[in-house]
């Protein structure tokens, strides 16, 4: 039975998440909302606005990490973080990563109308470029909260018409130091995220609520192969050095050492493909493409890593082409921290719904939160499993579940401070 004294205001939720969709570069129902884009501006400028409004401070930091603070009453005591991103990948959906910010503002709105005083600080945290789409590296933001990648490698970022992260952030509002938006280890006590599931499983098992015991390994490879150019009427087959077969086999070679793995479920994808320089009668010269691999299991994950390199080079070497592989990032496995996993389960428990535990075939945040933090995460169903498409979808009543959820964790770990 449901005993939780908590009412989420679904209405008031779901019109904010139909209105965030529309600062979108896509007609609706596609979303678009890229790094630094004016749609991403007016989105945090929404933000904010929604923040205000609810009586809320925030701050950001100097790549436009977004600290939505809700004060403790023990203020010396490391606050509880919740959060996700708002930036959302090309022809997406409104939900993905959506629900854990703003739902993550609607479960504080509904603990403080419900009268809870938390003991320790709950703060939302928005993340800057969950999403690999401008600069080529997902997770960004979360990675320089961590440590993981520092200033140096923020400066190094360029995007594909050539402008450096630096400017562009710069350019955007954003001009503290770099060197500042690290955090320390221990900063926060916990950091839980709430997020629509992307797969099938949850649907498939007709159960409302997923606790993700774990995140699988991801690595992003760019591959170049530069051949020679030409005339397409004029340069006989016999004497070209053509990088696009050399593409297209690396892409079917790909596809089928991931679907042939004995592990039986890793992924492997080719989703950028740059030809250049794009013309129907001209010979390419340079095809530039992605690489996304991951399974749970990092030895799998790495194996096909290693095998895709060596093919790449095999084919260039049969070809007479130049190839450069450039991994991007590999990032390791997560294991959520048991204790986090067992306030989610206790507040599934509370909120009188079922759940299941799984492992997120999707990357978030959470990863790189976990290298400072104790981590959880907290995943609703998607439709059909869509998501990275217009598809995607949550009904309300199951985001509600997921802020109800969400609201009784951030409860258990925020601790209730005593009384005045
Ligand atoms: C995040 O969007 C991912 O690619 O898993
Ligand atoms: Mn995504
Ligand atoms: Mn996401």
């Amino acid at each position: 039975m449901n005993t939780h004294p908590l009412s989420i205001n679904l209405d008031r939720l779901m019109d904010e998440i139909e209105t965030l969709s529309h600062f979108s570069d896509a007609p609706p129902p596609a979303v678009t909302r890229i790094l630094y884009s004016e749609a991403d501006l007016a989105a945090r400028t929404f933000l904010r606005q929604l923040v205000d409004e609810a009586g809320l401070d925030w701050r950001t930091d100097a790549i436009g990490n977004t600290f939505i603070r809700w004060p403790g009453a023990e203020p010396d005591l490391p606050p509880v973080a919740t959060g996700s991103h708002i930036d959302a990948v090309p022809f997406a959906g409104k939900y993905d990563g959506v629900v854990g910010v703003l739902g993550a503002l609607e479960a504080v709105r509904s603990l403080r109308a419900a009268g809870f005083r938390p003991r320790r600080g709950v703060e939302i945290v928005m993340l800057t470029a969950e999403e690999p789409t401008r600069f080529g590296l997902g997770c960004v933001g979360s990675r320089a909260l961590a440590g993981v990648t520092g200033p140096e490698a923020l400066v190094a970022l360029r995007d594909a018409t050539g402008l450096a992260f630096d400017d562009v952030r710069r350019s955007a509002g954003f001009s503290g130091e770099l060197a500042g938006v690290a955090l320390n280890p221990g900063h926060y006590r916990a950091f839980v995220e709430l997020h629509v599931e992307q797969g099938p499983e949850l649907e498939r098992a007709a159960v409302p609520i997923g606790v993700v015991t774990g995140i699988a390994a991801s690595t992003t490879a760019f591959v170049t192969f530069q051949g020679d150019g030409g005339h397409a009427g004029t340069v006989l087959m016999s004497l070209r050095r053509d990088p696009l077969p050399a593409a297209c086999e690396l892409a079917l070679a790909v596809e089928a050492a991931a679907r042939t793995h004995p592990a039986g479920d890793a992924v492997a994808t080719v989703g950028i493909v740059e030809v250049h320089p794009g013309a129907s009668n001209s010979i390419p010269s340079q095809v530039r493409f992605s690489i996304d691999v991951r399974n749970q299991d990092m030895q799998v994950r790495d194996q096909l890593l290693q095998h895709f390199q060596t093919m790449a080079e095999e084919i260039a070497a049969r070809r007479q082409l130049e190839q450069r592989f450039q991994v991007v990032n590999s990032d390791h496995a997560l294991r959520c921290d048991p204790q986090i996993i067992e306030a989610v389960t206790g507040a599934v428990v509370a909120a009188g719904l079922r759940y299941k535990l799984l492992v997120s075939r999707a990357y978030h945040d959470t990863v790189f939160m976990g290298q400072i933090c104790p981590v959880g995460m907290i995943f609703i169903p998607s439709r059909g499993g869509y998501s990275h498409r217009p598809e995607e979808y949550s009904s309300p009543e199951e985001i509600g579940n997921g802020v109800t959820v969400l609201a009784l964790t951030l409860a258990e770990l925020a601790g209730r401070a005593a009384s005045p």
